[in-house]
């Protein structure tokens, strides 16, 4: 995200597709966040006041752009729990090994530079049984449009703050060994065609990685 893009993410970025039903699709893909949750590539804060009310003992939100994280202490006040704010990418996450009870990440391993380094991080930091929630736009199942996305992902990254739109998160999840519980697909809502096709589910560490 460079820092244009952070000055204008919840007003102009985010605010159609929040008001579209993107805000409840983060609600639903963050409704099974228990116990000491940690939240990866947390942005602006925009999650914080979809997460459960109850249940939730820690909420740690993890945000390498120092321009994004700002953001986040005007929301804090929406979170169902003290919120601590750490900068650090997703692929290096600075916690022990089996520190949290869940992991959240939305609309964000599109941006990490090394998805999967990030996922055997999110991976190390979960408790065995620990559930890593996702919510990501992702490559699409329809081949026209996959070509579609292929084409244009050089371009939209330039102009999309390092976004790149046609990741293979699910099997990127699948090769992490976290078991995936549950997932589906759906449409980010008022999103350009290349960044539609949504991707949320729940993956779970099992005892042995
Ligand atoms: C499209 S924004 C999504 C922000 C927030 N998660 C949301 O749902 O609104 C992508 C975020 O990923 C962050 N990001 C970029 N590279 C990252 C990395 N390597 N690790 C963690 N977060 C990263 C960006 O700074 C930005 O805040």
């Amino acid at each position: 995200m460079n820092r244009l893009g952070a000055m204008v993410y919840d007003r102009l970025v985010m605010q159609r597709s929040q008001d579209a039903g993107l805000a409840d699709l983060r609600r639903a893909a963050l409704a099974e966040a228990r116990g000491d949750v940690l939240e990866i590539g947390a942005g602006t804060g925009l999650n914080l006041p979809q997460y459960p009310r109850e249940g939730i003992t820690r909420l740690v939100l993890t945000e390498p752009h120092a321009a994004m994280a700002r953001q986040i202490e005007a929301k804090r006040d929406l979170a169902p729990a003290p919120v601590e704010v750490v900068a650090a990418p997703a692929e290096a996450l600075p916690f022990e090994d089996a520190s949290f009870d869940t992991v959240t990440g939305t609309l964000v391993l599109c941006e990490a530079d090394d998805p999967a380094r990030a996922l055997d991080e999110i991976a190390r930091v979960l408790r065995p049984g620990g559930r890593y929630l996702f919510l990501e736009h992702v490559r699409s199942d329809d081949l026209a449009l996959a070509r579609t996305q292929d084409r244009w992902a050089p371009v939209w990254k330039a102009l999309a703050g390092g976004c790149t739109c046609n990741r293979r998160t699910l099997a990127s999840i699948e090769a992490s060994g976290l078991d995936v519980q549950r997932h589906r697909m759906g449409r980010f809502p008022k999103a350009p065609k290349i960044v539609s096709p949504l991707l949320s589910g729940a993956a779970v560490r099992g005892d042995v990685l």
